[in-house]
């Protein structure tokens, strides 16, 4: 029936920011409240899925027991529980906000004031997403973009680069939409180039839209 049209897929999410440590009581973080996320694997699992919830530090809770929440602190610890997952689930979506580096020494002890200067050498985190898209067989792929400028082209790029099946572009350019807000207005190119601009909605909704997509994947 449609309202249980994903019993027995398995599918993966990323939600939430990552916390980069520097020491046992510091870290570099991002605002990402990690709803966009939540909501997809609440509505994933109301479709029936089997849900595997890859969380950084957030507020949000799950609904529904059929979602396995799996909490993690940095980008290297949610490449690690990713890639232990990828090979048993049927898709993937990616609405984490990663960061794109990390500290390269972690301070065992608390760092003293006593300096005038402070500098943090930072090295890149893999890219998760992409790391799954080189080694993907069947699984579906559905990345965010979130762009300021050339998003579509941006968005494009991004597809090919990460072998996505589909991505989903933030339009910042609408007002409503974006870090923080309780709506999203959103644009989805999928992986040959179909470009189709959804209407500003809750994020709920728009989580509703992004399942569909693994839904008529399946049909
Ligand atoms: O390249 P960019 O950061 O704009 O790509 C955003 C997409 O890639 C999101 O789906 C995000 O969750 C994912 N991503 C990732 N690992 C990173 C950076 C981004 O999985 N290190």
């Amino acid at each position: 029936s449609k309202s249980l049209s994903l019993i027995g897929k398995t599918v993966l999410v990323t939600a939430g920011p990552t916390y980069e440590p520097i020491d046992p009581v510091r870290f570099i973080g991002n605002h990402s409240s990690g709803k966009m996320g939540y909501d997809i694997a609440n509505e994933l699992a109301r479709l029936g899925a089997e849900v595997i919830l890859v969380s950084g530090p957030t507020n949000q809770k799950v609904k529904d027991k059929r979602v396995k929440v799996i909490s993690i602190m940095s980008a290297m610890e949610m490449y690690t529980v990713c890639h232990d997952y990828f090979e048993q689930v049927d898709a993937v979506i990616a609405a984490a906000a990663v960061a794109d580096y990390r500290p390269r020494h972690i301070a065992n002890q608390k760092i003293k004031k006593n300096t005038e200067e402070f500098v943090i050498e930072m090295d890149k985190n893999p890219d998760i997403l992409a790391s799954l898209g080189a080694i993907k067989k069947e699984q579906f792929l559905i990345g965010f973009a979130l762009e300021t400028e050339n998003e579509i082209e941006h968005a494009k790029q991004k597809i090919t680069k990460k072998n996505l099946d589909l991505i989903v572009l933030n339009s910042l350019n609408d007002k409503g939409a974006g870090f923080g807000k309780p709506t999203n207005k959103v644009t989805f190119i999928d992986k040959d180039f179909n470009i189709q601009p959804m209407e500003l909605k809750s994020k709920e909704d728009v989580a509703k839209d992004i399942v569909q997509k693994i839904v008529e994947h399946y049909e």
